[in-house]
Parts: C-alpha cells; sequence; structure tokens
C-alpha cells in the first residue's frame, strides 16, 4: 500500500481516509513497516513536514483538538461530570465516608490529585509503568497539599499480584495504549472487588468505521498512526490503538470476566466512558 501525498491536500479526502483505516489495519497486522510518516496538517494540508522525505507519508487535514471555553477538560470533568455519572462512588463521596479509588495508568496525576483536593475522604492510589510520569505526579500532589492521601506508584497494571480493595477503579484515556488491556481490565476487576465500581474512560469514537468520518476520528488516525498503535504493539501488544470502539472495549471486558459494559449518558467532545460489571 503507497500513499503519496508529498504536502499537497488530498484531492479525494474520502479516498485518503480509507486508505488511513487500512494502513492502520495494516500497522496492527504488521504487514506495513515500511510506513515512516504521518502528518498531521493543521493548515489543511498544505505544509510539507520540515526537511522530512519520507517513503511513504499521510497528511491529514484536521485540526488541533482543544475543548472549547465551555466545556470541562480532562481535569475538571473527572469532579464536574464523571464521579456524578457513578450514582454509588458519589453518594460515598459526598456523605463524607472514606473512599478509596484506584487509578491505573495515572501518568501525572491529574485526575487523582483533582479529587483528592475536591474530596478530604478520597484516598487515591496512582499506578503508572513510566517513573518520570510517577515523579511528576508525586511532586504535584506534595504542592497540592494531599501528599498524605494520594500515592503513586511505579507499577506494571497488567501485573496479576497488584493487591487491594478499591470503591472506584478507573482508567482514563489509557486502555488503548496498553500492550495488553485484557490484563489491566484484569487487575482493574479484581482490585474493584465485588462491589466496587469500574470505570474506563477512553476515546469517544463511532460505532463501525464511516467514510469520511469526522474530525475528532482524523485526529484519533493520525495519533494513533504516530503513537498510540505503536505504543500498544510493544512486547508482542495487541495493538488497539487510538480509535478503540466500543465494541472493542466490550469484547477486552468480556475476556477479563467482566458480564455488562453500559456507556454512560455523559457529554464529553472526545471522550466515552464506560462503566464495567
Ligand atoms: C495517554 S496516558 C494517560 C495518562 C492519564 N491517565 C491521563 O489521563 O492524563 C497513558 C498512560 O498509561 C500508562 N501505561 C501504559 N501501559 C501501562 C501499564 N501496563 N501499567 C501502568 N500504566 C501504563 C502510560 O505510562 C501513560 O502514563
Amino acid at each position: 500500500m503507497l500513499l503519496e501525498a508529498g504536502g499537497r491536500a488530498h484531492a479525494d479526502f474520502e479516498d485518503a481516509i480509507r486508505v488511513l483505516d487500512d494502513l492502520h489495519e495494516g500497522l496492527r497486522r504488521r504487514e506495513d513497516p515500511a510506513v515512516v510518516a504521518v502528518g498531521i496538517d493543521l493548515d489543511r494540508g498544505r505544509r510539507k513536514a520540515d526537511g522530512a522525505t519520507p517513503k511513504r507519508a499521510l497528511y491529514l487535514p484536521t485540526r488541533p483538538v482543544s475543548p472549547k471555553k465551555e466545556e470541562p477538560t480532562k481535569g475538571t470533568a473527572v469532579t464536574q461530570n464523571w464521579l456524578p455519572a457513578l450514582p454509588d462512588v458519589q453518594s460515598k463521596l459526598d456523605a463524607g465516608d472514606r473512599v478509596r479509588i484506584a487509578e491505573v495508568g495515572c501518568g501525572e496525576g491529574l485526575a487523582a490529585i483533582t479529587i483528592a483536593r475536591r474530596y478530604p475522604n478520597a484516598e487515591v492510589h496512582g499506578y503508572d509503568l513510566d517513573d518520570a510520569s510517577i515523579g511528576v505526579a508525586q511532586r504535584a500532589a506534595a504542592d497540592a497539599g494531599v501528599g498524605d492521601r494520594v500515592r503513586f506508584e511505579v507499577r506494571d497494571a497488567a501485573d496479576p499480584t497488584i493487591e487491594g480493595g478499591y470503591d472506584l477503579v478507573m482508567a482514563i484515556e489509557m486502555l488503548h495504549d496498553v500492550p495488553d488491556p485484557v490484563g489491566i481490565l484484569g487487575t482493574m476487576r479484581k482490585l474493584a472487588g465485588r462491589d466496587g465500581t469500574v470505570l474506563v474512560v477512553d476515546e469517544r469514537t463511532e460505532d463501525t468505521f464511516t467514510v469520511p468520518t469526522n474530525e475528532m476520528e482524523r485526529f484519533f488516525y493520525s495519533f494513533s498512526t504516530l503513537h498510540c498503535l505503536a505504543v500498544s504493539m510493544q512486547n508482542g501488544g495487541i495493538g488497539t490503538g487510538t480509535v478503540i470502539r466500543p465494541d472493542t472495549i466490550r469484547r477486552y471486558a468480556a475476556e477479563a470476566g467482566f458480564s455488562t459494559v453500559d456507556v454512560l449518558d455523559v457529554e464529553h467532545p472526545q471522550f466515552l466512558l464506560y462503566r464495567l460489571a
């Protein structure tokens, strides 16, 4: 498969997005290792990447995804919109009960620290593979004055030996990145036990691929080919990538032993919320 864009806009955008979907699948199946560059062209396909002459390149017209003023960012949405969509967890937080929360793939701890700042009765444990992110998270928790209730640990969240019991176990924009999403979901299920709640937040994809698809999916495809698909293929990983569709999450959840997956009625331009039980 070869798509040479040469810095010009695609005359037929529908063809381009079809090719990108094929390309993505080819990469996922490890069939097309010769692909060397995908450009996200913010000027609607008119600029060429600096000095780069990739053997294969795809310049996708898209726009940077940033929330509009009135839309909650990832940081604010967690307490304003996402926890309220989990009435059992929210009521415990409101009642002042001790609430134990785990976040797998917590990155720099944005959600964990936001929750701890808002709810003094919340204890949050964040797990992430990346020690640099965990270092940033630990400093940020101390700076925010919540270091006594927020603990961050460098840990592979797919490790079946992780122990603990939590009221809420969440994974925010990480499942599509991991080589072993079923292992991650297995850990989440175990940490939540019989009574805990499991929340997965991931990209707001459509149920199926359509042509020419929407701007958000174009952005996901570009990002996936540049980063997420590759990281999810590490060490023989399953290779999900950014365009993680609801059916994929349902399949992984079933393989991890969950019986139900509900998509919560929460609006967000970039994310869908899944409650697994
Ligand atoms: C896109 S970032 C999201 C970070 C954070 N949840 C947020 O929303 O800002 C994905 C994170 O998952 C982490 N990650 C990937 N695989 C992991 C694994 N097996 N165990 C724990 N963390 C992992 C990465 O290091 C990265 O910090």
